[in-house]
């Protein structure tokens, strides 16, 4: 594999901010941890640092070695064997967590349930003996495409308790995406639900799921959960479909669970890539689960009474690691909200912040700097005095976005704590301590205990101070085993470039003199979009899927609340008649064929492609007309004067961005 590109060094220079903030000594003094020995002490022993945390899980047999590596393949807890909800919820009913509240949800329309874990206990068993009735067996495949509500934490859990491993799809994929997921997983049942509330909406899911479900083979069964009530009628397949509630009825309230082996496969989540397909990226039960616990406690410095919530949706990574394994492994109380943070009003996360005395709140940059465009009068009109942490994940935050969530959220108190790390590693990698850590806005600062990482040329040589490459350079407990079905991929996208023992992020990244590391995004073919992330293959297919389109090439650019935007330049068909809409078909099409959240920014329909002269698009200077920038060096274009036009073009229909 060719390395990626190091990116420019402007991008380096947007991240200066030159304050630091010492941990505040009031927090120091009580977090866990707070001494800094503890980062030589892991890198010592990363194996009896993990040990540490395993031990004070839940075993049911213990592990006979801690890892063993075989570059690129790792297994961790060697022979141990356990069941990841019973971590999560049978282990904190045998003590006094027994009716302490594992979940506060709130539902967009104002709803709101909260379970205990002795709830949550029953609930979950309940839920594990429909799916064993229904046929569901360890090993098999479940696919969930639920709302935010307590129902995905429970169908995922019960999942966990019999061994079955869950592929959870986002809920504002498409009926397509939905599709090719549950094929590639191979998935034998399907839990979704009549609708989900968005920004006062309804979004029909089991309407998207029966379109998906018309070529899905592999689904013999489909539980529904009824969360809105008839609003928009759906119909139930006699012999496939049945209610949650009803199914749920006479199932008994306890079950036995399945004993697992620590590299039992756990779940299967689609992220995507370089390549056109969304990849299955599979994580196993004990160092997943081991790796969340210790980053969930020792990042957020959790303590028996704080009350957490992470605002990511459970169908991405961070939902799946900081919203359900990694704080109900600690037997914390998870904050979850179904909707938009600014329905029915812009003050709304502030208004649950307040109600349920969070405090410890956990969102995306881009959700950071679109409060800071709606003015910090919003969280000024409640009481945000119960919150002592609050973290950044997904993308890289800008120093002044930083510094606005310090003040007007974090009340110039909080530790801000800003954590890397990917679908691929399921935990934390790169972040601060908050009782450690001196912080700089806009770094992650550095690794977590027993990680390592580097910062490396294409040529693979270590950068001391300067910037480069992010690789990881030692396994680590929850790091992806493979992609599913797929495991000479796994090899060549993620091992192959620096040897077998080093691993390829896909990010570009800066250390400083302090050695802190700076995020400077993706060098590959993936967008970042809003902290979502969006393969430019993927959207380039499914541009030319469209029937006027002959050809289509996406990058991403700069936006200010987003991070980034989708960007796409596409050539019709000769002879087309394009109508004056096509600019808008174009970019429904996208958003019904792959979901609203790849819906490009600007459609750009160009007379002519740059192509090199051997045929080849040239990504990187659609990038620059699209940034706005001086075009890079144009020599070897068959055809200067194309990408010219086309950034004059580009220019009088979206400005300069
Ligand atoms: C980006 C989300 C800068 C990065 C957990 C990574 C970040 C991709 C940060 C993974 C951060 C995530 N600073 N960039 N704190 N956190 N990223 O798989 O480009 O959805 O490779 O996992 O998000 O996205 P994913």
């Amino acid at each position: 594999m060719t390395p990626p590109k190091i990116p420019p060094p402007e991008i380096a220079d947007l991240l200066r901010e030159d304050r630091v903030f010492p941990p505040p000594e009031a927090f120091r003094a009580k977090a866990v941890p707070n001494d800094p020995d503890i980062y030589e002490q892991a890198d010592r022993d990363p194996e009896g640092f993990w040990a540490s945390f395993a031990r004070e899980l839940e075993w049911s047999r213990p592990w006979d070695r801690v890892l063993e590596w075989k570059p690129p393949h790792a297994r961790w807890f060697v022979g141990g064997r356990l069941n990841a909800c019973v971590n999560c919820v049978d282990r904190h009913v045998r003590t006094a967590r027994r009716n302490k509240a594992a979940l506060i949800w709130e539902g967009e329309p104002g709803d709101r349930r909260t379970l205990t874990y002795f709830d949550l206990y029953r609930q979950v068993s309940a839920f594990a003996n429909v799916l064993r009735q229904l046929g569901i067996r360890k090993g098999d495949r479940v696919a969930i495409y639920l709302p935010l509500i307590p129902e995905l934490a429970i169908a995922m859990l019960a999942c966990a308790r019999i061994g079955a491993v869950h592929n959870v799809v986002f809920g504002g994929f498409s009926a397509e995406s939905l599709r090719d997921r549950i094929n590639d997983a191979q998935a034998r049942l399907l839990v979704t639900a009549d609708g989900g509330y968005r920004r006062g909406g309804v979004v029909p899911l089991k309407r998207v799921a029966d379109e998906a479900l018309a070529s899905t083979p592999s689904i013999e069964r489909v539980v529904v959960v009824r969360r809105d009530s008839g609003s928009i009628p759906i119909h139930m397949q006699a012999g496939r479909d049945q209610w949650y509630h009803e199914v749920m009825q006479d199932a008994p309230l306890t079950c036995e669970p399945e004993e697992m082996d620590a590299e039992d496969m756990l779940y299967v989540l689609y992220t995507s890539g370089t390549t056109g397909k969304p990849k299955g990226i599979v994580h196993t039960t004990g160092g997943y689960l081991v790796g969340t616990y210790a980053t969930t406690k020792w990042v957020f410095d959790l303590k028996e009474d704080d009350v957490y919530w992470c605002t990511a949706d459970i169908g991405w990574v961070t939902g799946h690691s900081y919203l359900v394994y990694g704080p109900l492994a600690n037997g914390a109380t998870v904050v979850m909200y179904e909707g938009a943070p600014d329905w029915p009003q812009k003050d709304r996360f502030w208004d649950i912040v307040e109600r349920h005395g969070v405090t410890i709140f956990y969102t995306a940059p881009t959700a950071v700097r679109a409060f800071m465009r709606w003015g910090p009068e919003h969280p000024k009109k409640h009481d945000l005095s119960s919150l002592r942490l609050i973290g950044s994940v997904g993308e890289p935050i800008n120093p002044e976005a930083w510094v606005w969530y310090y003040r007007h959220i974090g009340g110039e108190r909080c530790p801000v704590v800003d954590t890397w790390w990917q679908t691929e590693t399921g935990m934390i990698m790169i972040t601060p301590l908050p009782g450690i850590t001196t912080l700089k806005p806009g770094s992650a600062t550095r690794t977590f205990p027993g990680i390592k990482a580097e910062v490396l040329t294409q040529a693979g040589d270590r950068v001391g101070v300067g910037g480069g490459l992010l690789a990881l350079t030692r396994p680590w407990p929850a790091m992806l085993r493979g992609i599913y079905g797929d495991p000479d991929r796994y090899v060549k996208q993620y091992w192959n470039t620096w040897g077998s023992e080093v691993y390829v992020t896909g990010d570009g990244a800066k250390r400083d003199q302090d050695g802190y590391f700076w995020l400077l995004g993706r060098v590959d073919d993936v967008i970042n979009v809003a902290g979502h992330r969006i393969g430019t293959m993927e959207i380039e297919s499914a541009l030319v899927d469209h029937p006027l389109v002959a050809e289509a090439a996406v990058v991403g650019r700069h936006h200010e609340i987003k991070g980034q935007a989708i960007a796409a330049f596409v050539m019709l068909k000769e002879g087309s008649q394009p109508g004056r809409l096509i600019v808008d078909e174009l970019k429904d099409h996208v958003a019904r064929k792959i979901g609203a959240l790849a819906r490009p920014e600007d459609v750009i329909v160009a007379g002519d492609l740059p192509k090199t002269r051997s045929g080849k698009i040239m990504r990187r200077l659609l990038r620059d007309i699209a940034e706005g920038k001086a075009l890079g060096d144009t020599t070897t274009l068959a055809d200067p004067a194309v990408v010219a036009k086309l950034k004059e073009k580009y220019e009088e229909e979206y400005g300069a961005n």
